[in-house]
């Protein structure tokens, strides 16, 4: 595996949760020199030492990837510090979990702005240098519940299913430099954000998986790994899941 991504440059948004932490870890195995960001500082020096003890060497920049303007800088301090980047997972996203009834108009907008906006304006900042030079991957990280709606999850799961849109047609517009855009929609894996859904529902959850468990950070890690190369090429405007059978279509 070591060295199929050796001269590549990775940035993965939201290295901080489960599926960044495994991604970071995924692809500097594979070779990739990776970049991550953070939102608070504590959890990001919490990162770089527990990522420093498991041998794995990442830069850690500072960025609410809601914010364009952050975004913009942050491609050009990355430009400028380590040199142009090749990959970019778009996989920083949060949950305002309620009902609609109780929804308020800031937890709509949160998870838009966190997981729908933020993806525009992180690969907004990096296309026009992978365009220039005519390579790149775009793996944009949804959820089960983008493709088959959840109770509870309005603004979740209508940001969720907005990203494969932009895949596709992202997808479209890049694919002659070069260029690839893909989805990848895990089903329910052992992270924080699932860990924080109350156990009770989470256990009702956990029956509706065909395969009888959570899945595993480093199971949807291996499917960004394979996707950011090169032997991915000729797959574009896709959509992955992996859900442990939970939904089929
Ligand atoms: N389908 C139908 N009815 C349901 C239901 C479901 N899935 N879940 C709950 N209900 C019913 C309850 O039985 C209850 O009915 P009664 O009023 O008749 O007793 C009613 O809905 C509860 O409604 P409330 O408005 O009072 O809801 P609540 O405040 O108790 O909790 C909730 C609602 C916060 C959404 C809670 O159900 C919950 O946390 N659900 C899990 C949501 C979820 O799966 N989130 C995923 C997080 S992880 C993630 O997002 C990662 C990923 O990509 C997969």
């Amino acid at each position: 595996m070591s060295g199929i991504l050796d001269g590549k440059i990775a940035l993965i948004t939201g290295g901080t949760g489960g599926i960044g932490k495994a991604t970071c870890k995924r692809l500097t195995k594979m070779g990739a020199r990776v970049v991550s960001t953070y939102l608070g500082e504590s959890k990001a020096v919490e990162m770089r030492e527990q990522m420093k003890e498991q041998g794995c060497n990442i830069a850690i920049y500072p960025c609410d990837v809601s914010d364009f303007d952050q975004c913009q800088a942050l491609a050009d301090n990355i430009q400028n510090d380590i040199g142009p980047v090749d990959i970019v997972v778009n996989n920083a996203g949060i949950t305002r979990d309620t009902t609609m009834k109780k929804m308020t108009a800031e937890q709509w907008q949160a998870v838009i702005n966190n997981n729908l906006n933020s993806v525009f304006n992180v690969t907004r900042a990096f296309i026009e240098s992978m365009l220039e030079r005519q390579t790149g991957r775009v793996v944009n990280i949804s959820s089960i519940n983008g493709q088959k709606g959840q109770f509870g999850q309005a603004n979740y799961s209508a940001a969720k299913a907005g990203i494969h849109g932009f895949t596709m047609a992202l997808a479209q517009e890049v694919a002659r430099k070069g260029i690839t855009v893909n989805t990848v929609s895990p089903g329910y894996i052992a992270t924080e954000m699932v860990m924080a859904v109350p156990e009770e529902v989470r256990n009702q959850i956990i029956a509706q998986i065909p395969v009888w468990r959570l899945g595993k950070p480093e199971e949807i890690a291996a499917l960004i790994g394979f996707l950011a190369s090169e032997d991915a090429a000729f797959i574009t405007g896709a959509n992955f899941a992996a859900n442990g059978g939970q939904h089929m279509h």
